[in-house]
């Protein structure tokens, strides 16, 4: 029996662990008392996710979905088969901890691997393992891809870091049955929906400035056009009755004449929260930043809502 709370089995740009709290305050009491489906479109590594299905035993069900294809399938392979992906963790953690201190033959190990993974020609659960090796040994941990969906991020400078959580992948593989597990675009979601819906948004960032942020977690580019065209589901949203929250850069702390997500969403609520950012190149920016929290709830709108 395995009495560990399950958490996020990666590290991911734009994580929420820090914004928890704040998410927290702007929970719907209602969904507090009765049963409700939660709906994450963008989960990443799910910081979010995993603190609602810690802490909401009346969470009826989730719904997960992310446009990365690697990374969706590795939630699916803790579902189905995570004793073996446990197996080939350790493996893996073994072989490179074993080569700590002997530098050239730890990069030549962790660029074989990258180089395997990139042909994506391995089994599902291999996949999966080369998936999480590389999140966890890589430079600060970001997911980067070039277009042609080849990762090409650098290895790390960790000393014998964890590759195998077999306590934390068997929390997740408990924590995730009651989630359905999605791959594809955001709007694809709506179909889940029921009748008492929360919806967590946490897309790509804004770029804060145009080679400040990181955004590339996949080949798709998220730009300005898709920033608008989640405003426009999130109205459909609200327009159907649904309640959701959503995060953001706030791109009006760095230039107070930017006003792009204040008029994108005018009609809703809007709160500036301090956030702190985890993964950034350069130490120095790791300071503290606002974020947006936006959520349809606590104001009244233009949109005519079903009755
Ligand atoms: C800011 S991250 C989410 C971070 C997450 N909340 C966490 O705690 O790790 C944004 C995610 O959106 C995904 N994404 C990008 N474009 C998408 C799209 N069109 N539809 C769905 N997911 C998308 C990325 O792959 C990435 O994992």
């Amino acid at each position: 029996m395995n009495n560990k709370t399950a958490k996020p089995f990666l590290k991911w740009a734009g994580g929420k662990t820090q914004l928890v709290g704040d998410i927290e305050k702007l929970f719907p009491i209602h969904f507090q008392k009765s049963q409700f489906t939660y709906i994450e479109p963008f989960v990443g590594s799910g910081a979010v996710l995993f603190w609602m299905l810690n802490n909401f035993p009346n969470l009826k069900k989730a719904v997960i979905n992310d446009i990365n294809a690697d990374l969706i399938n590795t939630y699916k392979t803790i579902v189905s088969n995570s004793k073996e992906l446990i197996s080939i963790l350790e493996v893996m953690q073994n072989e490179f901890h074993a080569l700590e201190g002997k530098e050239n033959e730890k990069k030549e190990y962790y660029y074989q691997k990258r180089t395997q993974y990139n042909t994506r020609k391995s089994t599902q659960t291999d996949h999966s393992a080369l998936f999480i090796f590389l999140n966890r040994t890589c430079f600060n941990g970001l997911y980067r891809v070039n277009r042609k969906n080849e990762f090409n991020v650098p290895i790390g400078s960790y000393k014998k870091p964890t590759i195998c959580d077999r306590e934390n992948i068997l929390a997740v593989n408990e924590a995730l049955k009651k989630v359905d597990i999605l791959c594809g675009d955001f709007e694809h979601i709506l179909p889940y929906a029921t009748e008492n819906t929360l919806f967590y948004f946490d897309p790509p960032y804004k770029p804060l400035s145009e080679t400040s942020s990181f955004n590339s977690y996949s080949k798709y580019e998220f730009n300005d056009q898709e920033q608008i065209r989640l405003r426009d589901f999130c109205i459909k949203l609200d327009t159907l009755n649904h309640t959701w929250i959503l995060s953001n850069s706030d791109v009006k702390g760095k230039n107070a004449n930017d006003n792009f997500f204040d008029e994108l969403y005018a009609d809703f609520n809007i709160q500036r929260v301090d956030a702190k950012r985890s993964i950034n190149a350069d130490p120095g920016k790791r300071g503290k930043l606002t974020e947006l929290l936006i959520t349809n709830q606590g104001k009244s709108r233009p949109y005519v809502r079903a009755i």
